[in-house]
């Protein structure tokens, strides 16, 4: 099948995510140069914590004008900060802990809890953010997706993918049993640029189903991310192609 002209494909993890912080830096570049900021929407899971470690490093740190970066979160499981299932937590020590970030531009989703509560700081902290939107306009959303093709925490079937006014809604992993907090679909969607990142032969199957472009359901929500004024990007490894 012909690779769609906004997916690309690497042939290891290492690769995707050097291009993946290239990208980062590319972008907050540009923001920072219209508009004095950059707010990125980052992704929990394994996938992008290495994006996260190479940012801290030498080779790119000092390309970004942190002090201009807001960093938001895409999800959250509801843990403590410093549980081992925080997404908080994995970037803290893939790189909060390792640059120099101002902490009012770090804007955690709180784990710990009420989550319904919760849910609704995070709305009322975007809201101000983003002051006079309909809705958040991130600068970079990055997600990841599941092999069942859920992303951030919106997953198949959930009530949380037919939201279309919150922003920010509780929801449930079936799987682990835990709560979470994600963004809706429409906080994602009107974001300037979403990346996903997938690597593994566990996501091809999806991935293939996905990128031909004909399901678009509740069965699998990353079918359901659509820029409504921006673009969408896929990075992926060689063993999440199938038959890309
Ligand atoms: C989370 C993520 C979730 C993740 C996918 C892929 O909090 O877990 O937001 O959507 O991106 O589950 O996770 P991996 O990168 O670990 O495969």
């Amino acid at each position: 099948m012909k690779i769609p002209p906004n997916v690309f494909v690497f042939d290891t993890s290492e690769q995707l995510a050097l291009a993946a912080a290239e990208r980062f830096v590319q972008y907050a570049v540009e923001s920072q140069e219209m508009m004095d900021r950059f707010s990125v929407a980052l992704a929990g899971g394994k996938t992008p914590k290495r994006v996260y470690e190479l940012l801290a490093t030498a080779q790119f740190k000092s390309r970004v004008k942190w002090s201009g970066v807001h960093f938001f979160f895409g999800d959250e499981r509801c843990v403590p900060p410093n549980h081992p299932e925080s997404n908080y937590a994995m970037v803290y020590e893939a790189l909060f802990s390792k640059v120099e970030i101002p902490a009012q531009n770090v804007h955690r989703m709180i784990g710990e809890g009420d989550t319904s509560d919760n849910a609704l700081a995070y709305e009322i902290q975007l809201k101000a953010f983003f002051a006079g939107r309909d809705w958040p306009r991130f600068d970079l959303v990055l997600l990841g997706i599941g092999k069942d093709g859920h992303t951030a925490s919106l997953f198949p079937g959930s009530d949380a993918i037919k939201e279309t006014s919150r922003w920010v809604v509780t929801t449930e992993d079936k799987q682990s049993g835990h709560q979470r907090l994600t963004l809706t679909l429409p906080a994602i969607n009107h974001a300037a640029r979403i990346a996903f990142l997938a690597t593994g032969t566990e996501k091809a199957a999806t991935l293939s189903e996905l990128l031909a472009g004909q399901s678009v359901s509740h069965r699998l929500p990353a079918s359901l991310i659509h820029p409504v004024d921006g673009t969408i990007e896929w990075l992926i490894t060689t063993d999440a192609r199938s038959d890309l």
